[in-house]
């Protein structure tokens, strides 16, 4: 969408119901054409709309054995010509085959076919015509084609996978990824989310294959071909939707596993039959869901479609965390199939915000669908929002709006002030560069822009512009402007935005849609007269990156000591300049600028309110929302990195964590401290001081969270436990190993272990232990029937620090033992596992690259050997690193992982001489405010803390 970058943002509210802002230019554009306009080349020409698909599928598996798992296709697509002179079609396929191809006008008589190819690179199936199409005219496309199952998830479209059942037999099935760009594997389309349609299925499977479940109802009860054993299935039609929607599975003995048939469709948990019982947590999720969403957005899901089922699968194997298509949402098992006495907290508080966003999804995203990826904030920014704050209203045990924070807000204020950042509205073309735009700038970014959009406009008028949204856009692909519009209603209406002087909504909107980047507040407070001055600029990690001009609308929230007010979240003004005064009591005071880090930007101060929030902190915690002692932990170690801070003041600051044990304040204190911990590796004996400094600091919440979970402590608790446990061990705290060992040994003899505490005492079991610990928990893994249990143990096992066994380890990722999308995860844990692994893993990757390009699936979309040969570099020691480039050098050149590992290597090489030029400064500001804190006390501590260099 190049033309939105030349357009005056003044006229975009005309424009915004007018077409769509597509200038694909069809007569100017011919095959013979090489120096296509390199931004759009992907992009298929608008002169033709899909109407209606009646899509037939016969799916073979291993008993066609000159061809096992493939299919059969034929396609009818009624079509339309929208301009004159059309003597093109152009699609998407990416089948083994076309076979034939057939064109009739509304009186099925055959329109005369000149030649049709395609074109490999843009999957574009071009069908040119004897003469131009009747505009406005329907006709019906004929494509007869064949194709095969792609081998697991990795590559999407339609794929087949496998598991053991409860009488250990391997059972088969097929079904299909399509998201975002993978319909065209399995069946010709405009596989494009502007171009919505109807999708009719039909599927033909062998009689062994007991059931098909799919976006809609049965039409046709299913018949059987007693001759040639193969079952028939024809399916309603589906709403007008996106391509990338429609999906299936076939399967041996799926079932149904949990279901509410008080509804209308009935909410539905399918999986492999061995997770019978399993599948209840699930259900009462999507049950709560469901009813929230039918009256938040004041559209029933029932009345979305007469022929949509809600369905959940859980899919042993999946590519992604779960995938919204409309009527039976997949997920990775692991998500979805929860055992109460193994499940660990992380894994359960995810899954209510995971079926949560995939069911908001039906509303944003399958319903109303952003018009291209450029825009996919707009279906994820909105699913991710729902799936923490809605959430939240029908299951506030997870505390979600406050876990947003770390999840979301941090997330994207980390990864929004790198120099290469770019905006929620981002031109992409090629596959590539689609995939990359499903990341943290457009869930998270989104989300967080979503949410401090509501902060300021209300939440009732913010439901109110979901609605006009949802209404107006119903079944169609939608763009930034139709949600503008939708807003500037439900504002106009409210006069929500009334208390705001000055203020042009118009431009907030477009500044943080359209510019990359969020900016720092920096705030000066004149003790004497209590006047504050606030400025702002660009926020940039990066000391020395280009400043920028840009100027950001600020929501201000604040709270003083005499004045606190955390709880209020609509801004009290809002900042649209680059200066701004406000003017408080004159008290001498600490102020906090953004209630409950709710806005998408970083707060400084001046040295004195530093340090009297830092006071205030130490001597009065409480008095100050635990968010907001997130916040400053948060951007403390921002302004560190980006020098904005000293690392002395830094420390200062955080000198409260000693007595803190809250659990968001510690998430970001441990992401801080792990970002500059891991700069340090090289060094052992700095990182080993460093890494003392921590845990004299982690004292408290340590003994506070310990090891016996209260049966109804919060989750939040559990995960603080959870987290506090994992890096204390890690650190190598003595109790903490020692009490997980302990575990670990009466696991061994057949102890229950509670799940709250299960990962440390899987993983310093490991860690600690020898061949015997390794063999019973591998033994327990072939055993386990628990996905996301199986993937703990995972990652146990990949922190042995013997190197055989770590082999042994590395091998397994290999075979089918571990899943596919478990791969890289799996091949991460042996880095994360232990120090010295990294070498291991070196040897390993030199030895089995083949292997591991077939295995971990290297042309899938997200590149897995790609991250997983990156990661490696951020691990290795300077000698290390010299070996994996000469080996790349001298065996990889030319590979797709080249270039990408090349640079690991050097950010990797920048990291170490980082840690070595700091490493003295950092530790000269630990080592002071230790010693401001209690005097020689502390340092005692200290010095008695055994630390294993981990
Ligand atoms: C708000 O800003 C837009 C874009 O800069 C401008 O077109 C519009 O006139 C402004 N509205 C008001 C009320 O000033
Ligand atoms: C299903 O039936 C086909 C023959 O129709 C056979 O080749 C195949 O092995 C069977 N599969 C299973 C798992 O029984
Ligand atoms: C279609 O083609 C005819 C004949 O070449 C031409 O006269 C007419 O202007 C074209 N129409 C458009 C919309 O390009
Ligand atoms: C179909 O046939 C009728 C009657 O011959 C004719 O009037 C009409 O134009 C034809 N439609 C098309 C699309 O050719
Ligand atoms: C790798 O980098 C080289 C030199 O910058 C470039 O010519 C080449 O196209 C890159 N290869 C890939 C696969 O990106
Ligand atoms: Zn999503």
């Amino acid at each position: 969408m190049r033309i939105l970058k030349t357009l005056l943002w003044l006229g975009f509210v005309a424009l915004a119901s007018a077409d769509p802002p597509i200038d694909w230019d069809v007569e100017s554009w011919t095959p013979e054409l090489t120096s296509r306009d390199a931004q759009q080349v992907y992009r298929l020409p608008d002169s033709v709309l899909p109407q209606n698909y009646n899509i037939f599928l016969d799916l073979y598996f291993d008993e066609r054995t000159e061809k096992p798992f493939s299919y059969e296709g034929r396609v009818y697509v009624s079509i339309k010509a929208v301009k004159e002179n059309v003597s093109e079609i152009v699609l998407h396929a990416n089948v083994d085959s076309i076979n034939s191809v057939t064109l009739n006008d509304a009186n099925n008589t055959i329109v005369p076919i000149e030649d049709y190819d395609i074109e490999q690179q843009y999957h574009f199936l071009k069908i040119k015509l004897t003469t131009p199409l009747n505009v406005n005219t329907l006709y019906e496309l004929f494509i007869d084609y064949s194709g095969s199952m792609n081998e697991g998830p990795m590559k999407r479209g339609i794929w087949k996978g496998s598991y053991t059942d409860e009488n250990n037999v391997e059972r088969i099935y097929a079904t299909t990824h399509f998201q975002p760009y993978n319909a065209r594997q399995a069946f010709p389309c405009w596989d494009e989310p502007l171009f919505k349609a109807t999708f009719k299925l039909h599927i033909t499977r062998p009689a062994n294959y007991t059931n098909v479940f799919t976006n809609t109802k049965t039409a046709v009860k299913s018949s059987l071909n007693v001759l040639e054993g193969r079952v028939d299935d024809h399916f309603e039609p589906t709403p007008v939707m996106s391509s990338y929607l429609v999906t299936f599975l076939v399967s041996e003995n799926f079932k149904v596993i949990a279901e509410d048939t008080t509804f209308d469709p009935p909410v539905r948990i399918i999986g492999r039959s061995n997770t019978a019982g399993l599948g209840d947590h699930a259900l009462k999720l999507a049950v709560g869901m469901t009813k929230y969403f039918n009256a938040y957005f004041d559209k029933p899901y029932a009345t979305l479609d007469p022929n949509l089922n809600n369905d959940h699968v859980a899919s042993p194997d999946w590519a992604s965390a779960g995938t919204e298509n409309w009527g039976m949402v997949s997920y990775k098992e692991l998500h979805l199939i929860l055992d109460p006495t193994v499940t660990i907290m992380s894994v359960e508080q995810y899954s209510a915000t995971l079926v949560s966003h995939e069911l908001a999804h039906k509303w944003f995203g399958n319903l109303i669908t952003c018009y291209w990826w450029s825009n996919t904030w707009i279906n994820e920014g909105y699913a991710s929002y729902f799936g923490y704050i809605a959430t939240h209203q029908v299951f506030p045990e997870y505390e979600l709006h406050e876990h947003f924070n770390s999840r979301y807000l941090q997330n994207s204020l980390s990864v929004d002030s790198g120099t290469g950042t770019v905006p929620l509205n981002y031109d992409v073309n090629t596959p590539a560069q689609v995939t990359g735009h499903f990341g943290t700038i457009s869930y998270s970014k989104g989300a967080a822009f979503l949410r401090m959009t509501a902060n300021m406009i209300g939440s009732e008028t913010f439901k109110k512009s979901c609605r006009y949204f949802l209404n107006d856009n119903a079944y169609k692909a939608t763009d930034q402007y139709d949600l503008y519009n939708a807003f500037a209603k439900a504002i106009d209406e409210d006069k929500s935005l009334q208390g705001y002087q000055h203020f042009n909504f118009t431009e907030y909107y477009d500044v943080w849609v359209n510019q990359p980047g969020y900016p720092i507040l920096i705030v000066n407070v004149n003790h004497a007269t209590g006047e504050i001055e606030l400025k702002q600029e660009r926020f940039f990690l990066s000391a020395s990156a280009t400043p920028s001009e840009q100027i950001y609308p600020i929501p201000i929230t604040y709270s003083t000591k005499s004045q606190p007010n955390f709880a209020e979240l609509k801004p009290s003004d809002m900042m649209t300049g680059d200066r701004m005064m406000l003017q408080k009591d004159n008290k001498e005071e600490w102020v906090i600028f953004n209630h409950q880090q709710n806005g998408h930007y970083r707060v400084t101060y001046d040295t004195k309110t530093w340090s009297m929030i830092g006071e205030a902190l130490r001597n009065e915690r409480d008095s100050i929302h635990h968010l907001n002692r997130a916040q400053v932990v948060d951007d403390v170690f921002a302004l560190m990195r980006s020098t904005k801070v000293d690392y002395s003041q830094g420390f200062q600051i955080l000198r409260f964590l000693r007595n803190e044990d809250n659990y968001h304040v510690w998430t970001s204190a441990i992401s801080g401290f792990s970002w500059i911990r891991s700069r340090l590796r090289h060094i052992p004996e700095n990182q080993a001081t460093f890494d003392s400094f921590v845990l004299s600091y982690m004292e408290h919440v340590i003994n506070k969270v310990g090891f016996e979970p209260s049966s109804d402590e919060t989750p939040t608790v559990s995960l603080l436990r959870q987290e506090v446990l994992q890096f204390a061990c890690n650190l190598g705290h003595e109790k903490c190993v020692q009490e997980s060992v302990r575990q670990f040994t009466a696991l061994k003899q057949a102890a229950s272990v509670d799940r709250r505490i299960l990962r440390s005492v899987y993983v310093n079991g490991i860690r600690e232990g020898g061949v015997q610990d390794f063999e019973f928990l591998y033994g327990r893994f072939v055993k386990s029937n628990i996905a996301n249990d199986k993937l703990e143990m995972l990652r146990a096992m990949g922190a042995t620090k013997d190197p055989e066994l770590l082999n042994r380890y590395l091998k397994l990722t290999l075979t089918t033992e571990v899943r596919p999308h478990d791969k890289v995860t799996s091949f991460n844990y042996a880095l994360l596992g232990h120090p010295h692994n990294a070498i291991t893993v070196l040897q390993f990757v030199k030895q089995n690259i083949d292997q591991i390009r077939i295995q971990y699936v290297a042309d899938s979309p997200a590149n897995p050997i790609n991250s997983a040969m990156s990661s490696l570099a951020s691990y290795l020691d300077e000698s290390g690193l010299t070996e994996y480039e000469e080996w790349l050098r001298e065996t990889q050149g030319g590979t797709a992982q080249f270039n990408s590992t090349i640079s690991a290597i050097n950010s990797a090489r920048a990291n170490i001489a980082w840690g070595t030029n700091n490493a003295e400064i950092i530790l000269a500001a630990a080592r002071d405010s230790a010693r401001t804190t209690t005097g020689s006390l502390v340092l005692l501590a200290i010095a008695f803390i055994v630390v294993k260099l981990m």
